[in-house]
This record gives C-alpha cells, sequence and structure tokens, in this order.
C-alpha cells in the first residue's frame, strides 16, 4: 500500500513514516522541513531509505504535481504552536487550512483516502476552565469528547485546525473523499524536541536530566495544577496503523485520542515523576501570569475509540516516561 505522510520531517510524521515503513509500507514523507528538529528528523528518515520530498505544501501547484499516487494521505503537517498562533495569523491559516485544501486536491485527483491529525484545541477556552472546575467535584468526570461543544474562542491555532475538519467534511460530501480525523490531546516521546511552544513533556524531562534550573509554572498562580492527559507516539502509530487496515468499515468518523484518565497528571506530579526517573531536583520559578490562549485541564473520553478499534494507550506515564528518558541519553 502506498501511503503519503504529509508533514513526514515532524515528530508524528516522522514516527508514523518509520512505523509504516517497518511494515513494509511504501512510504513517502512531504515536508518543507520549516523547524530546526524537522532536519534531524530527516536524516532519520534517510537513513531508513524513506524519501523527502521538499516542498511547501501551501502552495498547490507544486504539491498537485507530485508524481506519487498514494491509497491514502496521513496529514500531520502543520504549524502547531499554540502561543505563536495569534502572531502571525496568516501564516497559521496557510500552514494548517490551506495545506489540508492543497492535499483535498490531491486526494480528489488521485482518489487517496485521508487521515487527518487534528487537535483538541478545537475546543473552546472556557469549557476547560469549566471542566477544570467540575474535575475535582464530580465523581463521573466530564471529559472531553467527540460531542463536546465546539462553539467558542479556542485559539487561532484550534480555528484553523478546525475549519480543515469543516473542509474535509465537506470533500466528503461533495468529492466523496474518505476520512478519519484524530482529534489528538498532548502527545510526547521519542524524537520530540520540546520546546516552551511546543512539546511540554519532552522539554521538561531535558531539562531535569540537564539539571537546567530555567523553567516555570506559566500561569494559575504559579501552582502547576494544570492538567493534561498523555499519549506515547507508539500507541499513536498503532492506532493509525489500526485505522488504515480497517478503514473499508470504519471511515468518515472523528475520534478523540488522547492518553485518556489513567495517563493524565498535573505539572507539580510530571515534576515528581522527572525528579524520580532522572534523580535530580530543579528549583522551578513560578510565572504568575495566565495566557489568554493557555487551558488549564484537557482529558480524553477514550469511549469511541475504544468501541470503534478496541484500542486504548498501552504505555502508561511512568514507561513512556522511561523510553524518552533512554533516548535522550543516546541522542
Ligand atoms: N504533538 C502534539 O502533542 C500534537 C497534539 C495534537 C495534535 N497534533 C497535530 O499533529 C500534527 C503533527 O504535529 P507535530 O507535533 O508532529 O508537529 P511538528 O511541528 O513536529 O511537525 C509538523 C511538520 O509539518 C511541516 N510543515 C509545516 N508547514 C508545512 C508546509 N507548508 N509545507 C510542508 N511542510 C510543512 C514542518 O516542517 C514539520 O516538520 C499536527 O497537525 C498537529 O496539529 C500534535
Amino acid at each position: 500500500m502506498k501511503v503519503i505522510v504529509t508533514g513526514g520531517c515532524g515528530f508524528i510524521g516522522s514516527n508514523i513514516c518509520v512505523f509504516l515503513k517497518n511494515l513494509s509500507f511504501d512510504v513517502i514523507s512531504v515536508d518543507n522541513c520549516s523547524k530546526t528538529y524537522s532536519k534531524l528528523n530527516l536524516k532519520r528518515l534517510n537513513s531508513l531509505n524513506i524519501k523527502n520530498y521538499n516542498i511547501d505544501i501551501s502552495n498547490k501547484n507544486k504539491f498537485i504535481k507530485l508524481n506519487f499516487k498514494s491509497d491514502i494521505i496521513i496529514d500531520c503537517c502543520a504549524d502547531p504552536a499554540v502561543e505563536t498562533s495569534r502572531k502571525d495569523i496568516l501564516k497559521n491559516i496557510n500552514n494548517n487550512l490551506i495545506t489540508t485544501y492543497n492535499i483535498l486536491e490531491k486526494a480528489k485527483k488521485d482518489n487517496s483516502k485521508l487521515i487527518f491529525l487534528s487537535t483538541s484545541r478545537i475546543y473552546p477556552i472556557k469549557d476547560s476552565y469549566q471542566k477544570f472546575k467540575m474535575f475535582y467535584k464530580k465523581k463521573n468526570k466530564d471529559l472531553f469528547d467527540e460531542k463536546s461543544n465546539i462553539i467558542g474562542a479556542k485559539t487561532i491555532y484550534g480555528f484553523s485546525k478546525l475549519s480543515s475538519e469543516m473542509l474535509i467534511k465537506e470533500y466528503n460530501y461533495a468529492f466523496k473523499i474518505d476520512y478519519v480525523i484524530n482529534r489528538c490531546g498532548l502527545i510526547t516521546g521519542p524524537w520530540q524536541f520540546g520546546k516552551v511552544e511546543q512539546g511540554l513533556v519532552s522539554l521538561w524531562l531535558w531539562k531535569h536530566l540537564n539539571r537546567d534550573n530555567n523553567l516555570y509554572y506559566k500561569g494559575y498562580k504559579g501552582s502547576g495544577n494544570q492538567i493534561r492527559d498523555i499519549l506515547f507516539i507508539n500507541d499513536l502509530c498503532e492506532l493509525v496503523y489500526l485505522q488504515i487496515k480497517k478503514f473499508k468499515k470504519i471511515k468518515n468518523q472523528i475520534f478523540c485520542v488522547g492518553g485518556g484518565i489513567k495517563n493524565s497528571a498535573n505539572l507539580n506530579e510530571l515534576t515528581k515523576i522527572c525528579e524520580e526517573i532522572t534523580g535530580n531536583k530543579l528549583q522551578i520559578k513560578c510565572d504568575l501570569q495566565t495566557s489568554i490562549y493557555d487551558i488549564p485541564f484537557y482529558i480524553t473520553s477514550l469511549q469511541k475509540v475504544k468501541k470503534y478499534y478496541n484500542w486504548f494507550p498501552k504505555t502508561d506515564l511512568r514507561l513512556g516516561f522511561y523510553i524518552l528518558l533512554e533516548w535522550m541519553k543516546k541522542n
């Protein structure tokens, strides 16, 4: 089976390329290597004979001409930094929504199916605050699922990803392009080069490993109480593989995909795990100002994805952190 992974030199895209190549898929990447770390991932792809086409996917003419007709396109191409999305709005729309448009045009031309990596940030910011309040009060936890409200301000990044989702549904209706959309929460694992804007878990662990005290609890009065669920990359790759295998039966569906409640933790708990496994304790500072784009809470309800694919995350927090740590030490 032939597969194009767009954004194949990014964290998720490169891992999916390698995973599928190891299962003997005929896989290529298309990525303009816009990030410093994309170039590191490119080396990894090259060493495994996975070809990357260096094309700016927001340029329709260039992308459409790509001479590789695939059965399926896995769209991992994006500008996923939340905070910076409001600084250059057009750039964000170009790299998120316009790339999706061009990918859909290519899918239409080649009759390809589409798996789209969307985000938990399509949900409104205010709903995260509400669920955060309820989280400690209720026995039945009110998590985010496929039916959760999507109306309300969500960041430019969230807006452009939700617009992509909507465009995909229009292409399905008008041109019969079949799709699966994964609304992913926080993903981490080897080959993620964490920064403040993106890749929190790997940044947190890296700073601990290197005894680098330049680390802050940002916002929420510096409490470190903000909560996320965490999914490790191998579990996501396994899900994508299942989705390819079962595409004929399970298509034109949206799934919330994340670590789920078992793999959720607040920032203080993440600090504790990092301290335990590295043996290093940092003097973490506080930055009291809460960004208007930050959210205090995101945990995924895994009910639908479990029901359709019998899939659930196999890597728990501690194991995932150990795997990441070993990779960091080696690399
Ligand atoms: N990492 C996460 O925690 C997470 C969580 C939720 C959703 N997602 C989604 O998963 C996808 C992949 O995320 P990631 O963490 O791997 O991001 P990433 O930044 O590591 O990778 C994105 C890749 O896309 C490429 N790219 C961007 N614009 C391009 C363009 N115009 N033309 C060609 N290539 C371009 C970049 O060079 C980069 O290599 C994104 O769609 C993101 O929205 C990621």
